[in-house]
């Protein structure tokens, strides 16, 4: 845990002991509530998190404030997750990937090929109808998970060459997300799986600790991966998902009404995030190939069909089939 971590721990530590002692009062008059962010302040899920603060504080006059940190001042996104179940900080936003480890049926939704659009995950991610089971499964360690935003296409890129089928990936170091989900993943798309956090692959890139990486085209531009990586493969193997995380203590600290209030501006912010996302996609694209990256289509089928088994595999528990199933049904354009 980094030293800021480690000092903002004890705070928040010193924080739930006085709650404990004055949640009354808390419930009463409120009070700011934290959010880590791991995504610089060009990023739309620093702006959707800024309306998502400006509303909460309207609707609930004032009572509530949300103070937004960008590029992970709190500390990465596994640290964000314990920091959030321990009562140290309040909110998160943290990659579906991390949740897997908490919990295996939130795999269901960082597969491959499981959403067929944004719209189509947005649809489903943000319905209680449907995640409301998944949402709740972590109460008991303590975070409750509020809704989500996407992460959008996610393309596979690289520092040597273009990759065009899974047998170019052969021998390459790929950075992933510490989950399960994305080791396989990425085996299966025929390359060697590196595990690290996103702070990390920049240097690891630059340094030739790994080949490549795969991101959506902004995370891509606003992490400047694309000047060390220039060689962009448009695989869109998956969409991934960002949850908002919350101590689940602090939650229901608050009234009916106002856990009421934060839940509907959180689902205005996934919509804003939503349209956003789509326009920066657009500018990042032209910003991207104004810069000289190397953009180049793959042979599609031959991914697709090498996921097949992993979907397979992975669906294991009544939870992940069901959400599946729910997931498929409402596939349609
Ligand atoms: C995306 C996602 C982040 C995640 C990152 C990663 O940018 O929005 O939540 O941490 O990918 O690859 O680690």
């Amino acid at each position: 845990m980094g030293q800021i971590a480690k000092a903002v721990w004890a705070l928040g530590l010193a924080g739930l002991l006085l709650a404990a002692c004055s949640s009354s009062q808390d419930e009463q008059h409120g009070h700011t509530l934290q959010v880590n962010l791991n995504q610089t302040q060009d990023h739309p899920s620093y702006a959707a998190l800024e309306y998502f603060s400006q509303k909460v504080d309207r609707d609930t006059d004032g009572r509530w404030q949300v103070d937004v940190y960008p590029n992970s001042t709190i500390g990465d996104q596994q640290e964000a997750v314990q920091l959030v179940r321990s009562g140290a900080q309040d909110m998160a936003i943290v990659s579906g990937t991390q949740l897997e480890n908490l919990n295996k049926d939130f795999r269901v939704f960082d597969l491959p090929g499981i959403f067929h659009s944004i719209d189509h995950q947005m649809r489903v991610i943000n319905n209680p109808d449907i995640t409301a089971p998944l949402f709740q499964s972590l109460e008991k360690r303590h975070i409750t998970v509020l809704g989500g935003f996407t992460q959008g296409r996610r393309q596979l890129y690289t520092t040597r060459g273009p990759i065009k089928r899974p047998a170019d990936l052969d021998g390459q170091k790929i950075r992933v997300q510490e989950s399960q989900t994305q080791l396989d993943m990425i085996q299966r798309m025929g390359g060697s799986p590196n595990p690290m956090s996103y702070g990390e692959v920049y240097t690891a890139l630059q340094s030739g600790v790994i080949d490549g990486a795969e991101n959506n085209l902004i995370s891509y531009h606003t992490q400047k991966h694309y000047e060390v990586a220039p060689y962009l493969a448009r695989t869109s193997h998956a969409i991934g998902v960002d949850y908002l995380i919350i101590n689940t203590q602090v939650l229901k600290a608050m009234s009916a009404a106002d856990r009421q209030k934060l839940q509907t501006a959180f689902q205005a912010a996934a919509r804003r995030h939503t349209h956003i996302w789509k326009e920066q996609t657009r500018k990042a694209r032209k910003e991207l190939a104004a810069k000289g990256v190397h953009f180049n289509d793959v042979a599609q089928p031959c991914f697709e069909q090498a996921f097949q088994p992993l979907i397979k595999k992975t669906l294991t528990t009544p939870l992940m089939k069901k959400l599946y199933q729910r997931t498929r049904e409402q596939a349609n354009p």
